[in-house]
């Protein structure tokens, strides 16, 4: 099928293109399109950007696509933000690192390390962009974003003007915050995020994987950068080669009752690796998924990956939505009636 593009400037530096291609703008590389695709570079287009939807028009906003799962072609407008910058400021013994919302995040991170600034390092490897990190809460290796992020610069769509959140009102927990949810989701637009990091030593490598890389202090976030990523490059997919969305399920959160019914489910001899939250105990998606035998599972174009079962792949770029979506649920089914435990997307559903 031939896709007609066209091109049409309404501000200087707005792009925006009708029945758009979005297999570049989503990590799982699913062929889909958009109605209408809008970019921006700079967050002073945002009122004419937010301003040029119709009554009713169906819109949504994007980061890199890395974190969400597009269920077919999009009838409405998708938006990124094309907004580039890191500034660098000194304030009581800290950095403040401010990063607009469409610089990848791994750019970021790499940048602090190079400055010998702590706290972003074992989010190294994280695709995606700043934004994002500040909605999706991102977080590896023993570190949320929302541990160093200082404040969130937003557009509010409602009374169309610029907004600065504390994070302290932005109800992050894990992998999640109020920019996922209704009433803040839809309204604000993450402009930018400063996150607040030390020149001072404070490194973060109890993680046992980490720990096992890294049993000495690390002498710079540098050095904890490169242990992150060798452990990624054993797990994860490469995400240049094999398309897909990083962890597809959360972790799961259950009750004392829950874990015990999980342990007797799993047998006598098995120890069910688990760690104790304030909400509850945490148990690994991945590990149930792998005593369902998951690992390395291929269903139509869809795939489970072979080192890490929480990320589900579409090795060959032909996967339709439809096909990860019935792996999703086959996996989901098996965790539910061997187990008793319900998984949740971490991947949005759009
Ligand atoms: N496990 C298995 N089999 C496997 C892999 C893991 O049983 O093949 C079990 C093991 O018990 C292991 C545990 O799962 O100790 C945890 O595995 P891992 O350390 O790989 O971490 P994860 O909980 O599966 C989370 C994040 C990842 C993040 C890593 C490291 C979520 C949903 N995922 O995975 O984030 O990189 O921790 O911190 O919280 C992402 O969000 O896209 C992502 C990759």
């Amino acid at each position: 099928m031939v896709i007609l593009k066209f091109f049409v400037t309404f501000a200087d530096m707005i792009q925006t293109c009708q029945n758009y291609d979005l297999s570049a703008r989503n990590t799982f590389a699913l062929a889909v399109k958009c109605k209408r695709w809008v970019e921006y570079d700079s967050a002073d287009d945002l009122p004419l950007v937010v301003g040029s939807m119709t009554a009713g028009e169906k819109w949504v906003h994007i980061g890199a696509g890395s974190n969400m799962l597009f269920l077919g072609d999009y009838d409405g407008t998708v938006v990124h933000s094309a907004v580039r910058g890191i500034d660098f400021t000194d304030a009581d013994g800290c950095v403040l690192v401010r990063a607009c919302s469409g610089e990848p995040m791994d750019a970021v991170v790499a940048e602090c390390c190079r400055r010998n600034l702590w706290g972003l390092e074992n989010l190294s490897g994280i695709p995606g962009e700043a934004g994002a990190s500040a909605v999706q809460n991102v977080g590896a290796y023993g570190v949320e974003a929302a541990d160093v992020i200082e404040s969130i610069e937003a557009f509010d769509c409602e009374r169309m003007q610029a907004v600065v959140f504390d994070p302290s009102v932005c109800g992050y927990a894990y992998r999640d915050s109020m920019f996922k949810h209704s009433p803040a989701k839809g309204r604000y637009i993450i402009t930018a995020v400063t996150y607040r990091l030390t020149a001072a030593p404070a490194p973060h490598t109890d993680y046992p994987a980490l720990r096992d890389l890294l049993p000495h202090t690390p002498a710079s976030p540098a050095e904890v950068r490169a242990a992150v990523i060798a452990i990624r490059d054993s797990k994860l997919p490469d995400p240049s080669r094999v398309p897909s969305a990083g962890s597809f399920f959360k972790n799961p959160v259950v009750s004392r009752e829950t874990y015990e019914q999980v342990c007797a489910a799993a047998g006598a001899d098995v120890k069910v690796p688990c760690y104790e939250t304030d909400d509850g105990v945490k148990i690994p998606a991945a590990w149930l998924i792998d005593r369902c035998g998951w690992k390395g599972t291929v269903m139509g174009n869809a795939a489970v990956w072979h080192l890490q079962p929480l990320v589900l792949t579409n090795p060959e770029r032909k996967a339709t939505p439809d096909e990860i979506v019935k792996l999703e649920a086959a996996i989901a089914a098996t965790v539910r009636e061997r187990f008793g435990v319900e998984l949740t997307p971490e991947v949005e559903h759009v």
